[in-house]
This record gives structure tokens, C-alpha cells and sequence, in this order.
């Protein structure tokens, strides 16, 4: 095979909490992640030269080595110099639907296509956990993504345990197209604010990351109970980031008050999502946002939320 198709889904946090500092001047985190269908496509093509190029026409992707995806094929480069001797470079390009620097790991979701369709590329045969090995090398929310769908993410969000599937809700995603936030930016905030308050003795770091595992939202997600999930929708980032910008909390109260489950900034943000039980409530919703004062700047979604991470759509032989 010489070229594949993968969709690469978006995700939301359900839950996120911050415990403490590590080692490596990450964060320990305790999340709850969920796909959701809102996906770009990526197509692989093995080119006869042996260079890595991206492509996208999305203005604000970069094509060079800064592209997470750039740096997933990289990587596997490295790592399996023969299969990249046998099969020479590929062509990434991306069609992108997912919005940028918005909380929602489009660049993370891209980076695990790419892992996921070199290993067939290059017909390496690589395991599961293998490839979010690979993924947790390249950022924090890209294991989950190989995989997704609903999942608790601890560590520094690379350690994943599964969750039944909820993918019968939806979900109003609510981006300000020109409100970009850097994550990096979001974590240092929070870090200089709270950073006080930090769980510090490694027990106690294990103790309070091990508890999400029996918190009401697992439990609420255990019990398919859609009500409990959109009451126990939770970020501690909202405490930083909704101060720096006000207008994602208008966003915020106009979903809760058009009559959702619930409603949360996703990741570091910007997005704000209103978690629906049904599509009909979505489209409510959605008009709701339409009707903010100044709503042009505003891209409004609908996706539902999906089991599955990256999947393979078509493979050619040339
Ligand atoms: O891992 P990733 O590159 O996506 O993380 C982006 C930034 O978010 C990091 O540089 C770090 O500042 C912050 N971060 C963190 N702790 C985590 C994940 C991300 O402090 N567990």
C-alpha cells in the first residue's frame, strides 16, 4: 500500500484537574477525554525521495518541522532508519476542520494519525501501546488520541484507562476565531497563581490521581447517567484563562442558559462546549450562540461524541 486516509478526531475534557508540579516541569494531571466527531483528514502518500513534507491550506498550519505531524513522521524516521531507507519519505497533507490552538488537540490528534498510518506505511506492525509510547514523546494529548474515545488520562495525560462508551450525546463547540490561548501560557498562569496549593509528597501526588477513578463524574459516565456528566463537567484552567478573557464566560452562560447538560471551556481553551442529550438540543443551543451580540467572530459546531480514535477511511496501492 502506498498511500493512506485516516480521520483525525478532536477532543473535549470532561474533567480536568491540576494536582501538582513533576520532575520534568510538566503537571500531574487527573482528566476525563472524550472524541468527539468533529475530524480533520490526513492523507499519507510515500513520495520517492526521501523527505518528509506537510501540506494544509488552513493559513495558520505551519508545513515545516514546527507541525507536530512533521514531527510524528520524524520520529518513526528515526527510530526505524531501515523502513525509512526501504519505503523513502511521505507526503503528510492535512484537511483541517478541527480549529487551532482552541483546547481541543487537533495538532495532537494529527501527530497520532500520522504514527498510526506510518506503521502501516511502513508495515511495522507496531503494538497499541507501542504507538502511545511513541505519542507521549511528541505531546501530552497525543497518546489518547491514537485510540479516544472516553478515557481517564493521568501522569502528565499519557497514563490511559478506558471508559465505557458515551457516544450517544452531542456537543455545541463555541471557538472565537481570533481567541488563540497557548497552553503553555494557561499552565504557567495557574502555576503562579495556585501553585501554593500543589499536592507535593509523591504518595499524596499517587493518592489524589488515583482518586478520579472513583469520582461521581467516572462514576456518573459508568452509569451512562448524561444529567450527572453535565453537572460534574469540570476545568481548573477556566480559573485563569476565563479572567485573561471574559468573553468565554458570555459564551459559557449562553450555552447554560439556551438549556444544555452543562457547559466547559475544553483543555487550555479557547472552545467552550454545551454537552447535549439530544441533536435537537444542540441546534438550540447553537442558535442560542448565533444570537450573541457579536457573533462573526464566533464558529459554532455540532459533533457527537464518538468511541473511536484515529481510523484508516482508504488505502491505494500506486
Ligand atoms: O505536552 P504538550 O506539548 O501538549 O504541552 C504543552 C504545554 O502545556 C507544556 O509545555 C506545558 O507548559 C503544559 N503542560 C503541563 N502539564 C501537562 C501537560 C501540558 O504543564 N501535563
Amino acid at each position: 500500500m502506498r498511500s493512506y486516509s485516516l480521520t483525525s478526531p478532536a477532543k473535549i475534557n470532561l474533567y480536568l484537574e491540576i494536582i501538582g508540579d513533576r520532575p520534568d516541569g510538566y503537571h500531574e494531571l487527573a482528566m476525563v477525554l472524550q472524541s468527539i466527531d468533529l475530524a480533520d483528514r490526513i492523507d499519507l502518500r510515500s513520495i520517492s525521495t526521501d523527505t518528509i513534507s506537510v501540506r494544509c491550506a488552513h493559513p495558520q498550519v505551519p508545513s515545516d518541522c514546527t507541525n507536530l505531524a512533521y514531527q510524528a513522521a520524524a520520529l518513526i524516521a528515526a527510530e526505524f532508519p531501515d523502513a525509512f531507507a526501504q519505503f523513502g519519505g511521505v507526503e503528510i497533507t492535512i484537511d483541517k476542520h478541527i480549529p487551532i490552538a482552541a483546547g481541543l488537540a487537533g495538532g495532537s490528534s494529527n501527530a497520532a494519525a500520522v504514527l498510526v498510518g506510518l506503521d502501516l506505511l511502513w508495515q511495522l506492525g507496531l503494538t497499541q501501546s507501542e504507538l502511545e509510547e511513541l505519542g507521549s514523546q511528541l505531546g501530552s494529548d497525543v497518546p489518547f488520541c491514537i485510540a479516544g474515545g472516553s478515557a481517564i488520562a493521568t501522569g502528565r495525560g499519557e497514563k490511559l484507562s478506558p471508559l465505557p462508551s458515551i457516544d450517544n450525546l452531542y456537543v455545541v463547540l463555541g471557538k472565537y476565531r481570533n481567541l488563540d490561548v497557548a497552553t503553555a501560557w494557561a499552565y504557567q498562569t495557574y502555576r503562579a497563581q495556585y501553585g501554593n496549593s500543589y499536592v507535593a509528597g509523591k504518595q499524596d501526588l499517587k493518592a489524589r490521581a488515583a482518586a478520579v477513578h472513583s469520582s461521581s463524574m467516572v462514576q456518573a459516565i459508568i452509569h451512562e447517567d448524561p444529567i450527572a456528566i453535565g453537572q460534574r463537567l469540570h476545568n481548573d484552567l477556566e480559573r485563569v484563562v476565563i479572567p485573561a478573557y471574559p468573553q468565554i464566560l458570555l459564551l459559557k452562560e449562553t450555552f447554560q442558559t439556551a438549556g444544555c447538560l452543562g457547559a466547559m471551556m475544553s483543555g487550555s481553551g479557547s472552545t467552550v462546549f454545551a454537552l447535549c442529550d439530544s441533536e435537537q438540543q444542540a441546534q438550540k443551543v447553537q442558535q442560542q450562540g448565533r444570537n450573541l451580540a457579536q457573533p462573526k467572530d464566533l464558529d459554532l459546531f455540532i459533533a457527537r461524541l464518538t468511541s473511536t480514535g484515529i481510523q484508516v477511511l482508504s488505502s491505494d496501492k500506486d
